[in-house]
């Protein structure tokens, strides 16, 4: 096949344009100051969307519930999708029961069968419930229907108050259930012969 000069050019006009003029204007744009476009954020408006809660639940805010409290506002905001006794509906998935249930054809998870963290629990809840209201709730209101739905996990006491010292400390039935994504963090790695997702 022949290629006309013509033809050649339209070809490569796309690069030629890139290297002549996108490329020089990205480095341009990458070099001087744009004005009048956009404004630095406040750091109220950084806080209001950085609420993620680390495992180790450092950022949990201050606030404390417990569960009694926490069977209040289940009722009212929650019960709708996730049903009276926490057995889930069409709406909303079940947030009990399938203890025992993950190593079978059946496996159900759960906050009581699956969950590793109580801290992921309160971050979930915080930042995506109850759905299509998210972020609705206060912090102490997190912290009380997270206690209710522990308590109803056989996890805490109905009168146990938790807050941003207590939550982290729990520990979820299925805590070490996972296989550790280092290896210097399962017990006696070395000796066992272990390997990133591997032991023996
Ligand atoms: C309008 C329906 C609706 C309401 C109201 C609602 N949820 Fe949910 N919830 C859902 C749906 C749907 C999911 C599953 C979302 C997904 O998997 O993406 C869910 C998931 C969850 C989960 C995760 C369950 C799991 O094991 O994966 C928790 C915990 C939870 N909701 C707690 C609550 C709490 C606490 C409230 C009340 C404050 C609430 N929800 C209100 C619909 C709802």
């Amino acid at each position: 096949m022949r290629y006309s000069l013509n033809r050649l050019v339209s070809m490569l006009a796309p690069c030629l344009c890139f290297t002549c003029v996108a490329a020089p204007l990205a480095m341009l744009a990458q070099t001087s100051t744009y004005s009048n476009v956009g404004r630095t954020p406040s750091d109220a408006e950084i806080r209001a969307w950085d609420i993620a809660i680390s495992l180790d639940g450092k950022e949990l805010p201050p606030g404390s519930g417990s569960a009694k409290e926490g069977a209040a506002i289940y009722g009212k905001k929650c019960v709708a999708c996730h049903g009276a006794a926490l057995e889930g509906t069409k709406l909303g998935p079940a947030l009990v029961g399938g203890k025992g249930s993950l190593s079978t054809p059946q496996a159900r998870r759960t906050i009581g069968s699956y969950w590793p963290f109580a801290t992921s629990l309160w971050d979930y809840i915080n930042r995506a419930m109850p759905h299509n209201q998210e972020g609705s709730l206060s912090p102490s209101e997190v912290y009380a229907v997270t206690a209710f739905l522990l308590f109803k996990n056989d996890i805490v006491k109905e009168s146990e108050v938790i807050d941003a010292k207590s939550l982290p400390k729990i520990q979820m039935p299925n805590r070490n259930g996972f296989i550790p994504q280092r290896v210097e963090e399962i017990p006696d790695a070395k000796k066992r012969g272990c390997r990133l997702g591997t032991c023996p």
